[in-house]
């Protein structure tokens, strides 16, 4: 039950029980503050109902939704609980509806030279730190277009899904048999009118059904020169202890549209760095980093400019 509801939330692990530590703080202060404000108000057992349960029930529209932002805020958890406070506001009506959902509901439709000021919406795939997705995330805050509307990760430990957390960013947590066998979430991707995918340390491979889906509408970055230490298994550290142990005398990184094999997809983005004799994995894996934080957001931009050009 708790694997769903986390899956539900899109949250990590560690997450998932701050989030329920809040509702419980929050549960068990209202109960207390309504027991005490019954006594405060002189309400006892001869006291007419109606005025008891009104007194519950505001208690539990007001009193809960604040205390549950305040616990939220107080463990780092405002994004989530606002989210979710506002969507409650708007349906009550005492909140407008968001522009950017109003504008999202129409960017589907055939592109006409109106277009060019509709919302793109880019998901990004990671499983790991999320260093990458960060710079993504950081360099598109103020896009008047692009939109990081989605966070997609395998792992429920994964720093990424912190990452989006903070930036207020939805998040699906995925799971293997389904990505799959099944529709390779494809429902969920559409929901969030998902256009293009950004892998950024996403270690699956994609299926058919989603490379199908989204035909050079998928990118990849690798830490490393491909065609050489790339295919199945060649991730993160491996490929930096490979390229050490090879004597290379530079590496560096590929930025690829994301076909049907293993890193074998269209080459987009090359640069190198130079492996000093003395360069450990993890110093190479550093400098990697580097150039991924100064390469990766800018070429998911010019890649997104000649995809969609109609609008951006
Ligand atoms: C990045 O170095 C990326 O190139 C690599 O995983 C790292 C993720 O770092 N991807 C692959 O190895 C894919 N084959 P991050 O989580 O800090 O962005």
């Amino acid at each position: 039950m708790f694997t769903s509801l986390q899956q539900k939330w899109g949250v990590s692990t560690r997450q998932f029980w701050v989030l329920f530590l809040v509702f419980a703080l929050t549960g068990t202060t209202t109960a207390y503050f309504t027991r005490y404000l019954t006594a405060w108000l002189g309400m006892d057992a001869q006291t007419f109902w109606l005025w008891k349960v009104l007194l519950r029930i505001g208690m539990l529209v007001f009193g809960y939704q604040f205390l549950l932002l305040g616990y939220g805020a107080l463990l780092g958890q405002w994004a989530f609980f606002w989210k979710y406070e506002r969507k409650l506001l708007q349906k009550l009506g005492i909140l407008q509806k968001d522009v950017k959902s109003e504008k999202s509901k129409v960017k589907t439709e055939p592109q006409t030279p109106n277009a060019k000021r509709q919302t793109l919406s880019i998901a990004i795939f990671a499983s790991g730190a999320g260093s990458n997705a960060e710079k993504i995330i950081q360099y598109l805050k103020d896009h008047p277009v692009i939109r990081v509307a989605l966070i997609v990760c395998n792992k429920p430990e994964a720093g990424v899904l912190h990452i989006a957390a903070a930036a207020g960013i939805p998040t699906l947590l995925i799971e293997k048999e389904r990505f799959f066998r099944g529709d390779s979430y494809l429902s969920e991707l559409a929901a969030h009118e998902i256009r293009f995918i950004v892998l950024a340390g996403f270690l699956w491979k994609i299926p058919d059904a989603l490379i199908k889906a989204y035909p050079d509408r998928i990118i990849n970055i690798h830490p490393a020169l491909l065609p050489k230490y790339g295919g199945k298994g060649m991730y993160g550290m491996r490929v930096h202890e490979s390229v050490i142990a090879a004597k290379e005398k530079e590496s560096g990184i590929t930025i690829h549209y994301v076909n049907e094999h293993f890193d074998e997809g269209k080459p987009i983005f090359q640069t190198t760095c130079i492996i000093e004799p003395d360069d450990t994995p993890e110093k190479l894996a550093q400098k990697i980093h580097q150039l991924e934080h100064t390469y990766f957001p800018e070429t998911v931009v010019s890649v997104l400019k000649k995809t969609f050009p109609e609008m951006i």
